[in-house]
């Protein structure tokens, strides 16, 4: 039997932190989160300004080169962008090969992974200029597919980009547009949506951003990692959350089951989505401005008294009053209201975390650059405690 205690003895002293609770796996200038006190900061900014002044596209600057572009740099940097929104026409038929009930994201994880095929003028790690404009291609080329994605789902044509809108304006376009009628932007429904990619644009190392550095840890092309990425946020506990906010609400259907539903909370048969988080040990920052956005696309809509709203609204006054949450510092998250305003916006559930993809990617390719930069950058190889069985010989399958 192998003695564990003397199969490490020896060795550097390592820690064993399952879910990297109290371990940092790098080190980063981009975003600072303090969850005791609910505060996050991208590149020392409060995100509340960033929400309140700023936009997606100079918030993807400020991420990608650390500051707040002048008025030169923030025109130069958005058409740098939008110059790269169309996708090569080949990709079109690569969604072709889809099944039509395919999760988005399962599409998303496969385009953006196939990206590499396409740019193979921007796959050398080493080289700055391939960096950036692999970085410029991802952000540009997201609201794309994802409205790909949304229009093959639904067995509607594809609407190609519009560079005299915004760049949420036109992800609004591609989603939504009709062959035949020009798109109106409605400016409040398109400043909440640029809100939502503000508020989802970085969050240090989430699991999501830690695997896209592991992956590009091994020098894998930046389109493979942000596509792993992807695959990582799919997952119901990250950015699946607000796909299952809306599942959940559905599911309780009416404030009068409320109650009965916190008791299953209470007895851990199942957890209320939409709260709680690794960091935030305090209201998550970003929660109260989607609550607030969410007061804003709500009443812009006419839709104050929609019997969901008022579902989360009940449940949320439950959760924050009761001691089973209150003890456990579980507070709603962004994810929490997010849903809400992605379903009033006619964003359908599936691409709730299409959406978040959408946003994150910026933060992704920061983290990726960071790295790539740093001349003392590592491959990523945590270590394990094996627990597994001691030496043992190989016994004939008739001896077994
Ligand atoms: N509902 C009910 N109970 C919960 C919840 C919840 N949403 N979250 C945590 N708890 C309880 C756990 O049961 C545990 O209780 P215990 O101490 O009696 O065992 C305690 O709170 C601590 O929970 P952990 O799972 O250890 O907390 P962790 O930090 O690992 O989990 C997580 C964080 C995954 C976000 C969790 O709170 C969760 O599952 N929330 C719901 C999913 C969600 O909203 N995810 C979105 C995260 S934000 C984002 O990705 C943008």
């Amino acid at each position: 039997v192998i003695d564990i205690h003397k199969l490490y003895a020896g060795t550097n002293m390592f820690m064993f932190d399952p879910g990297f609770t109290s371990t940092a796996s790098c080190e980063s200038k981009i975003t600072f989160i303090d969850g005791e006190k609910g505060q996050l900061y991208y590149r020392g900014y409060p995100i509340e300004q960033l929400a309140e002044y700023s936009d997606y596209l100079e918030t993807c600057y400020l991420l990608i080169y650390g500051e707040l572009p002048d008025a030169v740099e923030k025109q130069k940097f958005e058409l740098g962008v939008l110059r790269h929104n169309m996708v090569h026409e080949q990709l079109t038929w690569f969604f072709r090969g889809f099944r039509r009930d395919a999760h988005p994201m399962s599409m998303m994880v496969g385009v953006v992974g196939a990206l590499a095929a396409f740019y193979q003028d921007s796959l050398d790690i080493n080289n700055p200029d391939h960096r950036r404009i692999a970085e410029y291609r991802m952000i540009a080329k997201m609201p794309t597919l994802a409205a790909m994605c949304y229009r093959y789902s639904k067995g509607l044509p594809f609407n190609y980009p519009r560079n005299s809108l915004s760049y949420t304006g036109n992800f609004m376009h591609m989603m939504f547009a009709k062959p035949t009628e020009d798109y109106v932007v409605n400016p409040v429904l398109e400043r909440a949506l640029d809100r939502i990619f503000i508020l989802h644009a970085d969050h240090e190392q989430n699991a999501s951003t830690s695997t896209v550095r592991l992956a590009g840890s091994s020098g894998a092309n930046p389109f493979a990692c942000i596509a792993a990425g992807i695959a990582c946020l799919w997952g119901p506990a990250h950015g699946g959350a607000n796909e299952a906010v809306l599942k959940m609400l559905d599911e309780i259907g009416d404030v009068s089951r409320v109650e009965e539903f916190m008791q299953g909370v209470k007895e851990k048969r199942y957890r209320l989505m939409g709260f709680g988080h690794r960091v935030y040990k305090n209201m998550d920052p970003r929660a109260k401005i989607m609550k607030q956005t969410c007061d804003e696309v709500l009443n812009e809509l006419g839709l104050q008294d929609s019997p969901k709203f008022k579902l989360a609204m009940a449940l949320e006054k439950i959760a924050l009053e009761d001691s089973y949450f209150v003890e456990r510092k579980l507070y709603p998250n962004v994810d929490f209201y997010s849903g809400i305003v992605l379903s009033a916006l006619g964003i359908p559930v599936a691409m709730f975390t299409v959406l978040f993809a959408l946003a994150r990617t910026v933060g992704w390719v920061s983290h990726w650059h960071e790295m790539i930069a740093d001349p003392n950058q590592k491959i990523g190889r945590p270590r394990q405690l094996y627990t597994g069985s001691g030496r043992r010989d190989y016994l004939s399958v008739d001896k077994r």
